[in-house]
């Protein structure tokens, strides 16, 4: 059995720099058409310059593939007009970081004042950046998302020309949100749709499922995959893919961050078909829907998947991935793009 995805696009895929950017560009390259590039490096990209610079590094790094990398800054609240309109046609968005939630975000932003914000977010409303929002709190662990939904809602309601995208949510409260403000959409990963708390610290410690946020309950991941499978339409696929070295995943302080580019199509094919749910459904979700709310128009690119066992590499280039070493029934069988 054959299945083809068009153009599909990550949402949300950190590509890192120098010699990891050049281990794993390629992963994501190959079988996407493009993704939003996260700017969480050291130090953050949070310049035009950098902005420019970082995109020629992705490009030489991707070699002959047919991919667009759709750039982002790391939001900063002194952002203003004159700076946004600079940078406007480098970007397709803009991450806003809590300080210190997550990787490398020690300079995002604390207290989430309205006012202190209004310069910058009401700037990028006219001239239509979009805002993604890592959206945790710094309480406790499992509570930290269901808590900054009063964040979205707040900033959802002070600028309601701003598209807000809700990054790789992870519970049932974030989906609710997504319904009450027209201004509000999400990114959903592969790992919160099928993964639990369980999964990561039930049994022996899975390092290499442990990420930000935190996967949560059952419940939680059964409104993720509702709403993924119905291709709910302000939501769309942000892969989250976060590599760091074996090394940093399998030690005392394990790195925050899944792998998972290069099994993301093979993973989210098998996911659907075993729902029996529509292919339209998964196309809307992996492409579509992200066209139509970002309004960008993707490289064409045809993936052709054949229901075939495909062995999950132990390691790509020193990272591992999600499901090292175990069968998934479906493989990308060809490319054809350009
Ligand atoms: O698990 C994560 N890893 N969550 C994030 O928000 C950042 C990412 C990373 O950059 O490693
Ligand atoms: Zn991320």
């Amino acid at each position: 059995m054959e299945l083809t995805l068009l153009s599909p696009l990550d949402m949300h895929l950190h590509l890192r720099d120098g010699e990891m950017l050049h281990n794993i560009a390629q992963a994501s390259a190959h079988t996407f058409s493009g993704a939003v590039i996260m700017p969480n490096l050291v130090p953050p990209v949070s310049n035009k310059e950098d902005v420019v610079a970082y995109k020629d590094r992705i490009i030489d790094a991707i070699g002959n593939e047919n991919f667009t990398p759709y750039m982002t800054l790391f939001f900063k609240p002194d952002y203003d007009k004159t700076f946004l309109e600079s940078v406007r046609n480098e970007i397709t968005a803009i991450k806003l970081y809590p300080a210190g939630i997550t990787t490398n975000s020690e300079g995002g932003v604390s207290g989430f004042d309205v006012e202190e914000l209004r310069p910058a977010l009401s700037a990028m409303a006219e001239l239509d950046i979009p805002l993604c929002v890592h959206g945790e709190t710094n309480g406790f662990v499992m509570d930290r998302e269901a808590e900054f939904v009063s964040i979205y809602e707040k900033l959802a309601s002070a600028f309601p020309k701003l598209k807000i995208i809700m990054e790789h949510i992870t519970t049932k409260e974030s989906i609710e949100a997504l319904d009450r403000f027209d201004n509000l959409y999400a990114t959903i990963t592969i790992h919160h749709l099928l993964i639990t708390l369980d999964d990561v610290a039930g049994g022996m410690l899975q390092p290499h499922l442990f990420c930000k946020p935190i996967a949560k309950r059952p419940e939680d991941r059964e409104a993720l995959l509702k709403v993924a499978l119905n291709a709910h339409p302000k939501v769309m696929f942000g892969s989250d893919s976060a590599p760091h070295p074996k090394h940093a995943k399998e030690a005392c302080g394990c790195a925050a961050g899944v792998f998972t580019a290069p099994i993301a199509l093979q993973v989210l094919t098998e996911l659907f078909e075993k729902n029996n749910t529509s292919f339209e459904n998964l196309q809307a979700f992996i492409s579509g829907n992200a066209q139509r709310i970002y309004g960008v128009t993707p490289i064409y690119k045809k993936v052709i998947l054949e229901k075939k066992s495909f062995k999950v590499p132990a390691e790509y280039n020193g990272v591992v991935p999600m499901y090292a070493g175990e069968e998934l029934s479906y493989s990308v069988k060809e490319i054809i793009d350009g």
